[in-house]
């Protein structure tokens, strides 16, 4: 029992050391469930108000997430959380309104990946970051992950997915490892690294030549 407490702690630890939020950021987190992990992170960042968006309102509401700030982190406020309802092609959040994503164990959840990072390309303001965490199975499997429809991904095919949708990957660090499976977190960003290597390069080279 203890170790599985010190391997959950462990994953949050590394996520808490990766994701960097400041009571000034305005925070998405999409796919949010009853709240476990989002509200378990929240405890080391005090200040941080958080819009928490899910299609599933049986698991993401109020009394769920009162739960789960009694257990892992009463020192917030229930009210440092809203909650929007979204489908599974919309997260119905604001436009260009957030500076920090995060999607915790979801991308493997969503039914059309496509219309899904457009959305959430599309509530994020210029320069902002997606982070996203998820399990990952060694080899491509179709066995059905419990608590939804899909399968978990492989990290190649989650990285395509990734580059498939207009993000590039500027960060990444093992959360937790359980041998068949294993968890992931990542920094994501609009566009591809290598037009914005590019460019600097060119501005630099303006810069060399005059
Ligand atoms: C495995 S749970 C993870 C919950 C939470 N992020 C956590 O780590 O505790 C995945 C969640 O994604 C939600 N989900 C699936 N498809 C979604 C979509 N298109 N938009 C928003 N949430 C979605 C499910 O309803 C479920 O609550």
């Amino acid at each position: 029992m203890d170790s599985i407490h010190a391997i959950r702690q462990a994953r949050i630890d590394a996520m808490v050391a990766f994701i960097q939020l400041k009571p000034s950021d305005t925070v998405a987190d999409i796919g949010s469930g009853n709240g476990y992990n989002i509200v378990r992170l929240s405890k080391y960042y005090p200040g941080v108000k958080y819009h928490v968006e899910d299609i599933d309102s049986t698991s993401c509401n109020r009394k769920n997430f009162q739960k789960a700030i009694s257990i892992y982190n009463p020192a917030i406020a229930l009210s440092d959380f809203t909650f929007t309802y979204g489908t599974t092609t919309s997260t119905h959040l604001p436009k260009q309104y957030f500076t920090k994503v995060l999607m915790i164990a979801v991308v493997h959840e969503f039914d059309d990946k496509a219309l899904m990072f457009a959305d959430i390309k599309s509530i994020l303001k210029a320069g902002g970051d997606i982070y996203i965490e998820e399990p990952f199975v060694l080899k491509p499997t179709a066995k059905k992950d419990k608590g939804c429809n899909n399968p978990y991904l492989t990290e190649e095919q989650f990285k395509d997915i990734i580059t498939a949708n207009g993000l590039t990957i500027a960060e990444e660090k093992n959360t937790a490892n359980s041998g068949a499976q294993y968890r992931k977190i990542f920094r994501c960003r609009i566009g591809r690294e290598s037009v914005v290597v590019n460019r600097e390069s060119a501005i630099v080279n303006k810069l060399i030549d005059k």
